[in-house]
């Protein structure tokens, strides 16, 4: 199945309490078929579908927010089809792993920020299957926030493409937090409750670590990454100095007999540095990546078109979606260091899906955690993450996540290594293409002129093609695809 196939769901607005679901007659959850196929769990999803639905008159689309605009009816037929034609079973595979030698049963945390700054947030998250949290980290300067302090670059559909915030640190008081981690540790023993710190000089990080400790957590996050802080030699400013992280590093790993993860800024050229030091500093793990420096948007433009203008410019964290390949890049750079061997890596940056699990892991990530997906879907994702998980592992005959841990790193090639001397040339399927031409502009503005487009057909021409690939990346209709036969290259006249 393509992604083409499931664009019929974008419009789903995936609701609260979804009126169709509630509306089924039959009971099935169309809401969550289509929020699990749109979260690329889509054997998942497609499993929940039954043949109800062929002799329905279709309640869901009647109260559907959306006023019948969206077809849940054709959609879940077609689905049905295509899962009678897959046929597709497994058992399911056991995610449990562990974290510095903490048994946690699948490898999602929340992520410290505003999703696990709570009592009732955590209590919410892991009880809809979350293995645990890493609190919002808790400090001991006074934190003002600002307001408004979001904003995002989104996708023609409304999904965020990337996301900027401006915030610091848990504004709640230690006492108000320490009881938070008392109660959590009380009420779920067996989930995993990471606390994260940050302090302004070894004192403060002895301290909170200590009363971290205490309080029930089962490791420490030290924060050497926020990059929103307003005091000088806090959070990021740490992170870039590898001394520092380091010296803070062993203060609290002396201070305490829980196991220690430093979390590392990605506003550097290379990890190594910072992680080798927290390593050389008594670290267990290294938890990345935490915000990216960045701008999202100038506000001021808008007033141009008559919109209310935020004049002021601000620098902020990005996060989401498209930061996870910068994520990857560093989660690689850090599993690849021999330097680092045995080091506990929890990932971060941009997952949303069980794919984008799948791939941090691979890359070497023995746990993962998670922020804007969250934020902008809800505790909720879990589902979909684990579920698509554990059948990726059972349709790949791994018995376990540490199986799938680093399985793809040797295919990380430097560039030094990549192969030049061939050319693999694009191949039209006929029967998808329906004459866009999205293909000849791109090749003929951003390629090597090499596709002529008459009468609606685009035609190669194998003399001038390189075998980039853009057409490729830009057909709209998955109707150009790689034929991934490799032709010597011939010799420059
Ligand atoms: C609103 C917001 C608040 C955050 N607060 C913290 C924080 O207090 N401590 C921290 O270590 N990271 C914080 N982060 C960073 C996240 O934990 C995470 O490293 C980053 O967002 C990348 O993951 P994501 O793409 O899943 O969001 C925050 C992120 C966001 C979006």
């Amino acid at each position: 199945m393509n992604h083409v196939f499931t664009k019929e769901l974008l419009p789903c607005l995936l609701c609260y309490d979804a009126p169709c679901s509630q509306h089924c007659k039959e009971g099935m959850d169309p809401a969550k078929i289509i929020r699990s196929i749109r979260l690329e769990n889509r054997i998942g999803g497609m499993e929940k579908i039954r043949d109800c639905c062929f002799s329905c008159d279709a309640p869901c689309e009647k109260h559907c927010v959306l006023h019948r605009k969206l077809p849940i009816k054709h959609i879940m037929e077609n689905f049905y089809d295509y899962k009678t034609m897959r046929k597709f079973t497994y058992d399911k595979v056991d995610l449990s792993t562990e974290i510095c030698g903490i048994k946690i049963e699948n490898p999602f945390l929340l992520s410290s920020s505003v999703v696990s700054s709570s009592y009732d947030m955590c209590k919410r998250a892991l009880q809809a299957g979350w293995a645990g949290v890493c609190f919002k980290t808790i400090c001991m300067m006074d934190i003002h926030e600002a307001s408004p302090r979001f904003s995002a670059v989104k996708s023609i559909d409304g999904a965020f493409v990337a996301f900027r915030n401006i915030e610091q640190l848990s504004d709640h008081s230690l006492t108000e937090n320490f009881a938070i981690f008392h109660r959590l540790k009380e009420e779920f023993p067996t989930k995993f409750l990471l606390v994260s710190i940050m302090g302004r000089d070894e004192e403060e990080w002895r301290y909170l670590a200590k009363e971290a400790e205490k309080s029930g957590a089962d490791a420490l996050e030290l924060n050497f990454s926020c990059p929103n802080m307003t005091e000088e030699f806090t959070g990021s400013d740490v992170g870039q100095i590898p001394e520092l992280v380091e010296r803070y590093t062993r203060v609290v790993k002396e201070s305490v007999s829980i196991p220690v993860i430093s979390k590392l800024t990605p506003n550097v050229m290379t990890m190594s540095p910072a992680a080798e030091a927290a390593k050389r500093g008594g670290a267990d793990g290294i938890a990345a990546i935490n915000t990216i420096k960045s701008i999202t948007d100038l506000n001021v433009i808008h007033s141009l078109d008559g919109e209310v203008a935020d004049s002021n410019i601000l620098v902020g964290g990005l996060s989401g979606p498209s930061v996870k390949p910068i994520a990857l890049r560093f989660i690689s750079e850090l599993s690849q260091n021999e330097n680092l061997k045995g080091i506990h890596i929890s990932a971060m940056g941009g997952i949303y899906t069980w794919i984008d699990a799948a791939s941090f892991i691979a890359l070497g990530a023995g746990s993962l955690q998670v922020t804007t997906a969250v934020m902008e879907y809800g505790y909720r994702i879990i589902d979909d993450l684990v579920e698509g998980l554990q059948l990726y592992l059972a349709f790949h005959k791994l018995s376990s996540v540490k199986e799938l841990q680093g399985a793809l790193l040797n295919r990380v090639t430097p560039v030094t290594e990549i192969e030049r001397d061939y050319v693999i040339y694009p191949k039209f399927i006929r029967e998808k293409c329906v004459g866009c031409g999205r293909c000849y502009i791109s090749c003929q503005d951003g390629g090597h002129q090499a596709i002529k487009f008459e009468n609606r057909v685009p035609t190669l021409d194998p003399k001038k093609c390189v075998g980039c690939h853009l057409c490729i990346m830009v057909c709209p209709n998955e109707s150009v695809v790689s034929s991934e036969i490799k032709v010597k290259k011939q010799p420059i006249q």
